[in-house]
């Protein structure tokens, strides 16, 4: 399996591939915090992924929630943006939102 960043349209992408050729894109940003994927730190373990910020885990396989965020900030509607590529345009299942780095 291997998780890959890439950038269409302007916005951050993440595909996670099994071994047996299945793919799952998801915008590569955490729906908690709004905050980046493509950064040092994230993790993918079982299928899943680890926000480096306060350590949400999500299914690579389904975008669900698995873990509640470290935080006191609820994470309100708490799952991946899936992402498909129909007829060469970007279709969102959810808000699509450009992922920041949390400011200094
Ligand atoms: S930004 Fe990902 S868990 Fe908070």
């Amino acid at each position: 399996m291997s998780l890959t960043f890439s950038k269409i349209d302007g916005y951050p992408i993440m595909t996670y591939e099994k071994d047996d050729g299945r793919k799952y894109m998801y915008l590569a940003g955490c729906p908690h915090k709004k905050r980046p994927f493509n950064v040092e730190g994230v993790k993918v373990v079982n299928d899943n992924i680890i926000c480096p910020f306060h350590h949400a885990i999500f299914n690579l396989i389904t975008g669900e929630l698995v873990k509640e965020p470290e935080s006191k900030t609820p994470c309100i509607n708490c799952r991946l943006i899936k992402v498909e590529v129909i007829e060469g345009r970007l279709v969102f299942h959810g808000k699509p939102f450009i992922p920041e780095l949390p400011k200094r």
